[in-house]
């Protein structure tokens, strides 16, 4: 199995030098507002993926005053140690490093832990358009069938191409040439919308049970709803042929699986539109946790869970469900202001780290 032991940073974000251990379960990083608890979480998610989970300019990771940051994570797979290293200087390459030799990106790394994260701003995830839960969707389908990548990267590809065509088309350059692309088009899109209705299928009940186990009342469903129900690259492209005029007169491509939606609901209505903000976040929730038992089935491994103040908008009911839920496979790491917020944490084993003003203090219960 696969455990994140250690996590050390150099000169990233408040801290100059800091080093945390995580425990087999559960690890709490506990502290006042700004005191750096958010800064660990995504120290531990840059160690794991290559990137920040909060920003993509780089810069903004390295210490104010600093010229590199640095963080290196010590993990545990079957009985062996591995070290990844990302080294961050402003106007370089980013620097990825596996025991010690240097790789393109984490994501191709089979070592390298997964990881699944909550922040307040991924309530997007529920609340925002569409195309962020396709990304997501995306996402979840590259991280169970990491073969799969390919699909949506080809699909990409050979719309891109359709609709340049299009706007060659419509300024009366070009002749025509669609049939072979909308063809090609088909066959990607078949593939994508079959890999993500494969993803959905799997998560969607393990999301239903955990929106359960959370104390989410009524019942929730993850619902994909893809725009074509082609069954072959012909059927499609037929489709596509149907829609052509409005297709030339708009330049671009309005048919496929770039506009598929991904429903969360709740009691038949959508958790987006009519959702209060405790329920969008254990339903925000629930599918993380979902989607982690569907990876733990599916790699091996359950991801890393990485909650960042989760606990602020629930109820004492719920926090407990929470913990209890999130404490039975795998690690998880919990950001609180108030350790009162998070119950349990005088299991045996749990780490409790304590963060001010960019130093770090450990206890671990007995
Ligand atoms: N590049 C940087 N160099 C130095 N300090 C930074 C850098 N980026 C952010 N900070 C500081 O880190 C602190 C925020 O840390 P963090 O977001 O981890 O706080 P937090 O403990 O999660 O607080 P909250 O409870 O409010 O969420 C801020 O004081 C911010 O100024
Ligand atoms: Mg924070």
């Amino acid at each position: 199995m696969t455990a994140v032991r250690r996590l050390s940073l150099r000169d990233l974000r408040s801290y100059e030098r800091a080093e945390i251990g995580l425990g087999d379960h559960l690890t709490v990083i506990y502290g006042s507002n700004g005191a750096g608890k958010t800064n660990l979480l995504e120290a531990l998610y840059l160690a794991c993926t290559g990137r920040s989970c909060r920003t993509a300019n780089d810069r903004e990771l390295v210490r104010f005053g600093a010229a590199a940051a640095r963080v290196e994570l010590v993990l545990e797979l079957d009985g062996d140690e591995h070290h990844i290293g990302v080294g961050i200087a402003p106007g370089q390459p980013k620097r990825l490093t596996v025991d010690g030799s240097s790789v393109e990106r984490l994501s191709d790394v089979p070592l390298r832990p997964l990881v699944a994260v909550f922040l307040p701003d991924r309530l997007e995830l529920v609340k925002g358009a569409p195309a962020v839960r396709r990304a997501h969707l995306d996402q979840l389908v590259a991280a169970l069938w990491p073969g799969r990548v390919m699909a949506r990267r080809a699909y990409a590809r050979a719309l891109a191409q359709r609709n340049a065509l299009l706007g060659r088309l419509r300024a009366g350059r070009g002749s025509d040439g669609l049939a072979a692309w909308d063809l090609e088009l088909g066959r990607h899109a078949l593939k994508l919308r079959d890999d993500r209705r494969s993803a959905v299928e799997r998560v969607a009940p393990l999301m239903a049970q955990a929106a359960e186990e959370l104390g989410l009342v009524g019942t929730v469903e993850l619902r994909y709803r893809p725009r074509s129900e082609a069954v072959s690259a012909e059927a499609f492209a037929a489709e596509l042929t149907e829609r052509l005029s409005s297709d030339l007169e708009r330049g671009f491509t309005g048919h496929g699986p770039h506009r598929d939606e991904l429903l969360l609901m709740r009691d038949g209505r959508e958790l987006r539109v009519y959702g209060s903000q405790g329920e969008q976040r254990l339903a925000l929730l629930a599918l993380l946790l979902g989607e982690r038992d569907a990876l733990a089935a599916e790699r091996r491994h359950p991801p890393l869970l990485l909650l960042d103040d989760v606990m602020s908008e629930l109820d004492a009911d719920r926090r407990r469900l929470l913990v209890d839920r999130v404490g039975r496979a795998g690690q998880v790491v919990i950001t609180t202001t108030d350790l009162a917020h998070v119950p349990g944490t005088d299991a045996t084993g749990t780490v409790i780290l304590e963060v001010a003003a960019g130093s770090v203090h450990e206890q671990v219960a007995a």
